[in-house]
């Protein structure tokens, strides 16, 4: 159908048919890196799961590959993980040489227990081993083993949920085949109805040392509603996770970025992950047909100590500076109040827009007008169909928003229009990065201490940007806005 060209994003992957959720066995294997994925490839719902499989150079061009995981008798391939066994620590390599190892769950109505599947063709398929499975407590809610190699005490590492306890547990091996349980985290945080997608990352602070972080799915129960990512920081030994503190942090303020997955063996150690671009309140209801499901892009992640001295998760889109195509021109250096500026929008691409603003100060001792006190700086994306995206930012209280409820390609009632986060108090001053790619919206404020991720679905294409002062003035410190290279099919 026409939605189904239209809503396409050029520079995020999605599937060319079917239904894909949470990302899966993300890893680079010392050439290239995998991105497999909860994948029904018969219909555009989340049915049949499979693992659905692309390979990239640089994590931002896709190219398709076969099935690496297939529903089985035993149940359907739910979410997972892959690690590199270099050293052939599981004995599964006859050569001795390692490989690739996926560890997953395979679900049926009744049981959900943890799967040890090889790879002898770098990745391209897996195979489950004889005895599986590895690990299975009788439960029928127990999902999504995500394994990392613990350096300091020298053994694998699993956290893997108890979806309806609300709790992540802990195991150890030395062999990814025999599994000790250390210990039990939560329900922590948000209850919601299942933990889901844990993942555990060493991640650096910016200026030095670095934190452990936890990030655990919550599904349905977000704040939003729907899907939510929370994530604690804190340190971990081997065998528990402990948090610094009681506070729970959010990925994301919107609330379109699920089941978050971080990169294994990252050359450069870099933290990276991608989530899935999407929320199961609404997921199987989108505008498109033959295909249904995006992923984000990625991300390099680091620690940020907040104004208050908290750690705090940063987030920004890694190596797009790569696909930036000649700069499209917009001066726009000083609006007054109530005065805009807009630009025409090249049509069927994804574009980039970095702004640092600062609004005017507001006299506080003027008598409030009609419409109260405000000093805001709107950037819309819009049509003279009067549908509009916007992103906004309100001086006078901090905050930042984004409406897509203006969009008209897809009602519903989950999918509701307005998000916003608070950014630094007391400031006049904000940044954001934006990238827009078809269906897709990423908004990285405050340096990418707050990030929002939206679908979108404009019936018509979004044809101008308009920047808007309103309430006080504004001066355009710095703007820079990119066509993308189209990297997709
Ligand atoms: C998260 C999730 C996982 C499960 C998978 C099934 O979105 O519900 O808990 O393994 O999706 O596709």
């Amino acid at each position: 159908t026409q939605a189904d060209a239209l809503y396409r994003p050029t520079i995020h992957y999605s599937p060319e048919r079917g239904f894909m959720n949470d990302p899966n066995g993300l890893i680079h294997d010392g050439t290239v890196y995998h991105l497999y994925y909860q994948y029904d490839p018969f219909a555009p719902y989340a049915g049949r799961v499979h693992w659905g499989h692309a390979t990239s150079t640089d994590l931002l061009g896709w190219e398709d590959q076969p099935i690496a995981l297939s529903e089985t008798p035993e149940g359907e391939a739910f979410t997972g993980c892959a690690v590199l066994d270099a050293q052939n620590t599981s004995s599964l390599f006859p050569s001795g040489k390692g490989g690739l190892v996926a560890l997953y769950t395979r679900a049926t109505p009744k049981k959900q227990t943890q799967f040890l599947a090889i790879s002898d063709d770098q990745g391209k398929s897996f195979k489950d081993i004889a005895h599986n499975p590895v690990l299975d407590i009788g439960s029928n809610s127990f999902r999504d083993p995500k394994v990392i190699f613990h350096k300091p005490t020298g053994q694998w590492v699993m956290v893997v949920a108890k979806a309806r306890l609300h709790q992540i547990a802990f195991y150890a091996s030395t062999d990814l085949q025999h599994w000790t349980h250390t210990s039990d985290f939560g329900p922590s945080g948000l209850f919601g109805v299942d933990y889901e997608c844990p993942n555990l990352i060493e991640i650096p602070i910016e200026g030095g040392g670095s934190r452990w972080v936890l990030f655990i799915s919550v599904n349905p129960g977000a704040p939003t509603g729907g899907s939510t990512t929370q994530y604690f920081v804190g340190t971990f030994d081997g065998s528990r996770f402990t948090p610094d503190d009681t506070v729970i942090g959010l990925t994301d303020f919107a609330k379109d970025a699920y089941a978050l997955q971080c990169y294994e063996n990252m050359p450069g150690n870099e933290a990276v992950s991608i989530a899935w671009l999407g929320n199961w309140q609404y997921c199987q209801e989108l505008p498109t047909q033959s295909w249904r499901g995006c992923m984000t892009l990625p991300r390099l992640m680091t620690l940020r100590h907040d104004s208050a001295g908290w750690l705090r998760l940063a987030q920004a889109p890694r190596g797009l500076e790569a696909l930036r195509e000649a700069p499209i021109p917009f001066a726009c250096p000083k609006l007054a109040a109530g005065a805009s500026a807009s630009v025409p929008l090249p049509l069927g691409t994804a574009l980039e827009l970095t702004l640092s603003v600062t609004v005017d100060q507001m006299t506080p001792d003027l008598p409030l007008g009609d419409k109260g006190r405000t000093g805001r700086f709107v950037i819309v994306f819009g049509n003279d169909l009067s549908e509009n995206l916007t992103i906004g930012f309100d001086a006078f209280s901090g905050q930042l928003w984004i409406d897509r409820g203006d969009l008209n390609g897809f009602k519903q009632p989950f999918f509701t229009g307005q998000f916003s986060t608070a950014l630094n108090p007391d400031d006049r001053n904000f940044d954001v990065r934006i990238v827009l790619d078809a269906c897709t919206l990423e908004v990285f404020a405050n340096g990418g201490l707050s990030v929002g991720t939206a679908l979108l679905f404009p019936a018509n294409p979004l044809s101008f940007l308009k920047l808007e002062a309103t309430g006080a003035g504004a001066t355009i410190e710095t703007l820079s806005f990119y066509r993308l290279k189209k990297v997709m099919p």
